[in-house]
């Protein structure tokens, strides 16, 4: 349970309105004691998270959609996220009504204390957990805390979403592989649609699914891509439905929040099995040291490695065991 913004409200150092608070990007398990749920609007473009939150009763969107008096963000591992996020506080929040900032050290709140220091009035530093909570009255925050669309070798990204800086070479290797594909295609966890525009380059393609839990991501995507055989899914992919498709791809994820979790890829692996064609291919790449050999294994009758080649491997699974219910 994350219990640092409802100890700082309970101990006074820093407080919130009466009226409609926002919360940008709160932990799923944030403790709710003391902060009114039932005032909450909550935003949030991580779909398992914002389900979860959802499931509890919050009011959720992934964009800001109601007006608010006061605001809480919480630190992202992304700085440019996370100025972005507490810009976007201080222009919808009335002036002087609060901006609550509270995060971990190991996401960077050091740092942004002290940029917020330098922006605005911060008042008491409230410490616990591993991290800080503090306030600030809300002005307009610095221009250039508002994060634009980044242009990457031909692709929009956006601050916080994964690779926003470049290609990834895991993935530019998986596209190496990805050639003259046919019929339908799904990616899972697309991100900014690097691999789906590739896939997209062979006429014989019908069809390629796009599911991605990041919004942000999958809006990039959405521009990056613009061709008709293209669906959006934003949604969390270890449980979503779709197909079965002749291709499933897949470059995935191995974070859950900081730590490294090879079960989220596993879950990939898994739900890549129930949405493969019984005589079609997944095909994935992953860091070398990644254990995900056993539960392909698992789940895939036929398993190569295609490529493996500096720190990652390409592997090709065919005959799919699990079968949907
Ligand atoms: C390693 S990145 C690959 C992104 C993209 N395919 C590429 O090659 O650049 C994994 C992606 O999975 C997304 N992701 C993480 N958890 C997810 C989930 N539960 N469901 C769907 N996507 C998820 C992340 O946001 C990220 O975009």
């Amino acid at each position: 349970m994350s219990v640092r913004l409802s100890t700082a409200l309970a101990a006074g150092a820093v407080a919130l309105p009466e009226g409609r608070v926002l919360l940008m990007r709160p932990p799923a398990d944030l403790d709710l004691d003391g902060l009114g749920p039932d005032r909450l609007h909550a935003v949030h473009g991580f779909r398992p998270a914002h389900d979860a939150l959802t499931a509890r009763g919050l009011s959720v969107a992934p964009r800001l959609e109601v007006e608010v008096e006061g605001a809480v963000v919480f630190v992202s591992r992304s700085k440019a996220q996370t100025r972005d996020m507490i810009a976007q506080a201080c222009a919808a929040v009335p002036a002087g009504g609060p901006v609550v900032v509270d995060g971990a050290k190991a996401d960077g709140v050091e740092s942004i204390l002290r940029d917020c220091r330098r922006a605005f009035t911060v008042g008491e530093v409230f410490a616990k957990a591993h991290g800080k909570c503090f306030a600030f009255p809300a002005q307009p925050a610095p221009g250039d805390w508002h994060d634009l669309p980044r242009h990457v070798a031909g692709f929009v990204t956006r601050a916080g979403v994964f690779s926003a800086d470049g290609v990834d070479p895991g993935s530019a290797l998986l596209a190496r592989h990805l050639r003259d594909l046919d019929g339908t295609v799904c990616d899972l966890g697309a991100g900014w649609g690097y691999l789906a525009r590739a896939v997209l380059a062979s006429d014989r393609v019908t069809a390629v699914a796009l599911v991605e839990a990041e919004r942000d991501a999958l809006d990039c995507a959405r521009e990056n891509i613009a061709d008709a055989r293209a669906a959006y899914h934003w949604a969390d992919a270890t449980i979503w439905r779709g197909g079965p498709f002749d291709t499933v791809i897949s470059n995935p994820p191995f974070h859950t929040s900081r730590k490294a979790d090879p079960e989220l890829g596993r879950a990939f692996v898994r739900a890549a099995a129930d949405l493969t064609a019984p005589r079609g291919r997944f095909v994935l790449v992953a860091n070398r040291h990644l254990p995900y050999e056993a539960t392909l294994a698992e789940v895939f009758a036929q398993v190569v490695v295609l490529a493996d080649e500096a720190g990652y491997k390409v592997i090709d699974a065919r005959r799919p065991k699990r079968r949907r219910t």
